[in-house]
């Protein structure tokens, strides 16, 4: 079967950041396999524009707004969405920004913003999303993380690199915990994609990661979708805790 069979029909997904890039990308692949697809970003309007093309492929979406590393949007956001949809059978936690700079340039307002983003904001989605899951014994979460936490980058980019090796940590202790209630708990480490966010890179920044990845290209974001689409579908039943590595053979551990 290829990637259009609709085994995910019936399933309420939400993906955070989905208003673009690899966001969007995933929402289009889970869309396209069935799946009722919760657009979130920051701003209602974006989410609305990428909801809005996936009903006019002929998916099922719906656009929701909130800032993830904000709890009490998050949160009000889940209950809502609960209110409306009575469960959610899959998150993917892939809300993120760029911010390639070197340690020194690292301040700690940077540093707690990346944080916050990216480690604080899935553990609020997880939060949120997990009683209902736990209640129902069945879920799927999968974290967008990067091959950067799993190898480190090569240019002092830390605070990035901490947030996302943080959400490998994330993701195999609460698979640990949540797997007795029937939900699977992974991520997706991607190389360098081809997104809004790689477009902040410098070109010399770009050329070096390019030259390192031995499929000589860089992914595209339906190839991250496809995996997290895995992951988020019942062919992952026995799968808990992975991370795994979508990055054109870049790093292979
Ligand atoms: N592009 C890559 O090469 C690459 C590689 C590895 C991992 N990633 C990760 O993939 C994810 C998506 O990256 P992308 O390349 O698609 O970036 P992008 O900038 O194109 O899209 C990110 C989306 O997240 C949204 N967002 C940012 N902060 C948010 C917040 N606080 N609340 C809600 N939404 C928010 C943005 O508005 C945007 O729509 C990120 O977590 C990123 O770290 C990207």
């Amino acid at each position: 079967m290829g990637s259009t069979h609709k085994d995910l029909r019936g399933k309420i997904a939400i993906v955070t950041g989905a208003a673009r890039g690899l966001g969007k990308a995933t929402a289009e692949v889970l869309a396209n396999r069935g799946a009722h697809v919760i657009v979130n970003d920051r701003e209602l309007a974006d989410a609305t524009k990428a909801a809005e093309t996936i009903s006019a492929q002929g998916g099922q979406a719906t656009p929701l707004a909130f800032d993830v590393s904000d709890v009490e949007q998050v949160n009000d956001g889940f209950q809502r969405l609960l209110a409306q949809f009575h469960r959610i059978d899959i998150l993917v936690n892939n809300a993120g920004i760029g911010d390639f700079v070197s340690f020194p340039e690292i301040t700690p307002e940077k540093w707690d913003r990346m944080l916050n983003i990216h480690l604080k904001g899935s553990f609020n989605c997880c939060q949120a999303v997990l009683p209902s899951m736990k209640e129902r014994e069945y879920g799927k979460i999968v974290n967008v993380s990067s091959v950067a936490g799993k190898r480190g980058d090569f240019s002092g980019n830390a605070h990035y690199t901490a947030a996302k090796a943080g959400m490998i940590g994330l993701t195999k202790s609460l698979a640990g915990y949540a797997a007795p209630f029937g939900i699977n708990v992974n991520a997706v480490a991607p190389g360098l994609v081809a997104t809004n966010l790689t477009d902040e890179m410098s070109p010399e920044w770009k050329a070096t990661t390019i030259a390192r990845i031995p499929a000589g290209r860089l992914g595209l974001p339906e190839e991250i979708g496809r995996a997290i689409a895995f992951l988020a579908s019942d062919d992952a039943s026995y799968i808990f805790g992975e991370t795994l590595s979508v990055n054109g053979g870049s790093y292979m551990d």
